[in-house]
């Protein structure tokens, strides 16, 4: 196993212990509002803080781009952290939430890990080398027939600036799919788009953190992302469209008329 693999590892299955262990005390812990619809506990930032000091302990020199503290360092690899995916899941004590880390290396996904502590359930990818569920070799479905695919989403909860253009698009996907289904945990949907468990995917106005592995899953695992215009840009603009290679070409198809004419420029 690659050693960056290994130590995103050890990280993602030390902050998934930390999350189990508040799950069994949801009442004692303090949220705070980063925002509308945007909540912080001290899980939060004590799952981030463990994974930083277990990254920091073999690399030292890496760069971390980490959702609750922020960027740091320069260097060619870079460690892009969701310490909790799914917070508002995981508040509501609705068991559907993951730990995501992705390695960048020189601007290119690297490597993946996805963690999901319920399941016990890891996802992992190292880039040319496949994914992983607990050990077992994924691979996208073979799905090609739209209305037998079974379609993840996000809907813009915490800024409602693209609301009608996420409705039209999910127009155009629920009167032409077998189903749709919003889960809360954005990592988490895209593991499950590596594994078959979900055809396709798409949302506008992820960040970086909530989908670096993930995508990468994805692509190891056969499937095809892309910005939701069919751009490979969609680490920066954070819109992505994930699926197999027919249902993403479909899914593209639906959704790309549905954009406004200016959306190149809106990132
Ligand atoms: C959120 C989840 C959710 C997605 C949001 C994300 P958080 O992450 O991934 O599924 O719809 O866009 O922000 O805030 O729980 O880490
Ligand atoms: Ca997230
Ligand atoms: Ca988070």
């Amino acid at each position: 196993m690659h050693p960056l693999l290994n130590t995103a590892i050890k990280a993602a299955r030390r902050a998934g212990s930390i999350i189990q262990r508040y799950a069994n005390q949801l009442e004692r812990l303090t949220v705070e509002s980063k925002g509308r619809n945007d909540f912080v506990t001290e899980v939060d930032r004590t799952a981030e803080q463990e994974i930083i000091a277990i990254i920091r302990s073999t690399y030292p020199d890496h760069a971390i781009l980490a959702e609750e503290s922020g960027e740091a360092g320069v260097s060619d690899y870079q460690w892009i952290i969701d310490p909790l995916d799914g917070t508002t899941n995981f508040l509501h004590g609705y068991p559907q939430y993951s730990v995501s880390i992705g390695i960048k290396r020189k601007d290119k996904l690297d490597q993946a890990v996805v963690f999901d502590p319920v399941r016990n359930e890891l996802f992992t990818a190292s880039r040319g080398n496949g994914a992983h569920l607990n050990d077992r070799r994924i691979r996208v479905s073979k799905v090609s027939k739209f209305d037998m695919a079974l379609i993840g989403t996000g809907f813009p909860f915490k800024s409602h600036e693209n609301l009608e253009i996420w409705i039209k698009s999910f127009r155009e996907i629920i009167i032409r799919s077998s189903g749709v289904r919003r889960a809360g945990s954005a990592a988490l949907d895209l593991a499950h788009v590596a594994c078959g468990r979900l055809d396709g995917f798409w949302e506008i106005g992820l960040n970086p953190w909530d989908m670096a592995a993930g995508c990468l899953l994805i692509e190891e695992a056969g499937g095809l992302v892309s910005e939701m215009s069919g751009d490979i840009n969609f680490l920066e603009t954070g819109n992505v469209l994930a699926g197999n290679p027919k249902v993403h070409e479909i899914m593209l198809s639906l959704i790309k008329p549905q954009l406004p004419t200016d959306w190149e420029n809106r990132k």
